[in-house]
């Protein structure tokens, strides 16, 4: 089955809605996006709770959106939750989280529902591999969730290519449709710690393709550092292809009037094998800057280009 989320070129990533991101504003970014087409949404159960209260205030704040828009809006969003990653004191997850252990599932996924005043999401991850329980309990778990209705695909986030593997291999009704990691136009140097996060390492690329997954890549910004000069591109990214793949950036923005952060975005949705982005973004003028990035069409030469040059270092050149 395809996952509705390869329909979307963009998915607006709404991390700090309801924190850093006043729901005031997270509502007009959200109007916005509506307007624009871009209706692929992603949050979590957990976002952000390192900056605010529990963790529930970006499902929150997209509750009270769809409250107040009635359910013609709601129905227009493709709509994707996280669990498995909030942090609870003793929790049996990895590092003390709610974990995705049967009953903390539907736990959870009652508590999202109701925090997002719906009644079902399209998709449904799990936020990190749970090492502790065993994969055909979660996979159960999830699929039992599609049967009632509660939930349309279920899809992974953060794993390696082993667990996706083993996870795939289980006999459920339903499998994985999707699978959400780190990545960007920059590739990290070997071996570069971005933990938490999980980064798309080609083993995994290529077991999601050969299985038929959607592709979706997270913090594909750098947070900015592609265009702000108050946020410098990440060490775990300085490897000698940066100049070069900085160059090639610039050189295609320039010829399609997008800075070089739109470009990653363009270059990701349109790539041979897509990873759709999603984008964080903090205002109206950030998704209206992401939506024109993804729907602006590179030729292919110009692809080829981006793709050579983050890979060829300068001596290759
Ligand atoms: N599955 C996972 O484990 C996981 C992990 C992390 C994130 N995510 C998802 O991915 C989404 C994006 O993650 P992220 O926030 O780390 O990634 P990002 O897309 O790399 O960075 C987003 C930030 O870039 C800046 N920005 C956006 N548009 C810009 C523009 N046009 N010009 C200059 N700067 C711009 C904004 O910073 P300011 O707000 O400071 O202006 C924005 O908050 C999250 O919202 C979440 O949905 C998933």
């Amino acid at each position: 089955m395809t996952s509705l989320l390869a329909a979307h070129p963009l998915t607006l990533g709404t991390m700090y809605f309801g924190t850093t991101v006043p729901a005031r504003i997270a509502h007009d970014v959200l109007d916005r996006a509506r307007d624009l087409g871009a209706l692929s949404w992603d949050t979590a159960n957990i976002y952000a709770h390192w900056v605010g209260r529990d963790g529930g205030e970006s499902e929150r704040t997209l509750g009270a959106w769809f409250d107040s828009r009635g359910p013609i809006a709601r129905d227009e969003v493709t709509l994707a939750t996280k669990i498995g990653n909030l942090p609870v004191a003793g929790g049996p997850g990895p590092g003390g989280t709610t974990g995705l252990g049967a009953s903390a599932v539907r736990r959870q996924v009652t508590d999202s529902l109701q925090r997002l005043r719906t009644d079902r999401v399209e998709v449904l991850y799990a936020h990190i591999d749970d090492l502790h329980t065993p994969l055909d309990e979660t996979l159960g778990a999830l699929s039992d969730l599609i049967d009632e209705g509660l939930v349309r695909e279920i899809a992974a986030s953060n794993y390696s290519a082993e667990r996706l593997h083993a996870a795939l291999s289980v006999p459920t009704a339903h499998r994985f449709t999707a699978l959400q990691q780190r990545f960007t136009y920059l590739r990290p140097a070997p071996g570069a710690d971005l933990s938490p996060h999980v980064q798309l390492d080609d083993a995994v690329a290529h077991l999601a393709h050969r299985s038929g997954l959607t592709l979706v890549g997270y913090s594909p910004l750098l947070s900015g550092a592609y265009t702000r000069a108050d946020r410098p591109i990440p060490e775990q990214y300085r490897t000698p292809a940066l100049g070069p793949a900085l160059l090639a950036l610039g050189e295609v923005g320039s010829e399609v009037d997008l800075d070089a952060g739109q470009t990653v975005l363009a270059w990701m949705t349109q790539r041979g094998r897509p990873v759709r982005p999603v984008a964080g973004v903090s205002s109206v003028g950030q998704i209206e800057d992401a939506w024109r990035a993804v729907t602006t069409e590179l030729d292919p030469d110009q692809i080829d280009r981006l793709d050579r040059a983050r890979i060829v270092g300068p001596a290759a050149r």
